[in-house]
């Protein structure tokens, strides 16, 4: 035995095949029986794909790399759940694409600000952070009151099935109607965007109801973020409480 050993660790030829055999031995025992897997995600209730003002606001923050400065991933850590709320679950970005986790935090996690902040509030930082959070460092984003483009918000949901998000063809065929209809409370249209998007909250986000502003979609995006899963709910071990 001392003696085959001796050998193979002499000829590198000998060694370097032998220890691929080794290692493909091992990669596929870690990565065949993922193919076997029905699924790795647990399903929680109440989560529905973005609307499309939601989804037109994902892609500002996407366009203006708000990700390189704000994660969304709270991970099971003491400090993190004491600041930030109930850690992520793997289901509550199950219709991103891409994914916005992040691996920088120069300024808080977002994974739960929906809900945690006014729109008013919203709207003034985004237009001048400094005016609510004296001391921040983020900067400005006073452009973002201009008339937000949403022509092809149908072709963007369109996009987003083809990547296996469920949006049906009445969604795709009426986004244009739905997203407008999120800035108008108490009207058929919007009861309409309620009956395809459980929870949508409908109003006008940027505190000008005359124009639809890039704000009101990313307002709209930052709203949502945490809020549809009733994380309270749910137990790690992945039954649902009632
Ligand atoms: C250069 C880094 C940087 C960038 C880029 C940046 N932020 Fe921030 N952000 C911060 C910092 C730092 C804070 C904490 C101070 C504050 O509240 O302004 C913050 C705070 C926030 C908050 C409040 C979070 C909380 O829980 O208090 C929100 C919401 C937010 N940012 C959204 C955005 C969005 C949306 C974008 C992209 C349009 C963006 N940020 C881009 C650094 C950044």
């Amino acid at each position: 035995m001392a003696n085959a050993h001796a050998r193979i660790e002499r000829s590198s030829f000998l060694l370097v095949v032998l220890t691929l055999i080794v290692v493909s031995i091992g990669g596929l025992v870690e990565v065949a029986p993922l193919f076997y897997l029905e699924g790795t995600i647990e399903k929680v209730e109440g989560m529905r794909p973005y609307t499309p003002l939601e989804l037109a606001g994902r892609e500002i923050y996407k366009r203006e790399g708000c990700v390189g400065c704000h994660s969304q991933m709270i991970r099971a850590l003491r400090d993190e759940v004491d600041r930030y709320g109930h850690y992520s679950l793997a289901a509550e970005s199950m219709y991103d694409r891409p994914f916005l986790w992040g691996s920088k935090r120069t300024g808080p996690d977002l994974a739960r600000v929906g809900g945690r902040y006014s729109d008013e509030w919203h709207a003034e930082h985004m237009v001048d952070p400094r005016a609510v959070v004296p001391q921040s460092i983020m900067p400005a984003y006073p452009f973002l009151t201009r008339p937000l483009d949403y022509r092809r918000i149908g072709a963007h949901l369109a996009a987003n099935r083809t990547l296996g998000v469920p949006y049906d063809e009445a969604m795709v065929a009426g986004a244009v109607a739905d997203l407008e209809a999120q800035l108008q409370p108490e009207t058929p249209a919007a009861a309409a965007l309620l009956r395809r998007y459980p929870k949508a909250v409908v109003r006008d986000f940027d505190g000008n109801p005359a124009v639809i502003s890039e704000l009101d979609a990313l307002i709209a995006y930052l709203q949502v973020l945490g809020t549809l899963v009733d994380v309270n709910a749910f137990r790690a071990s992945g039954a649902e409480q009632r």
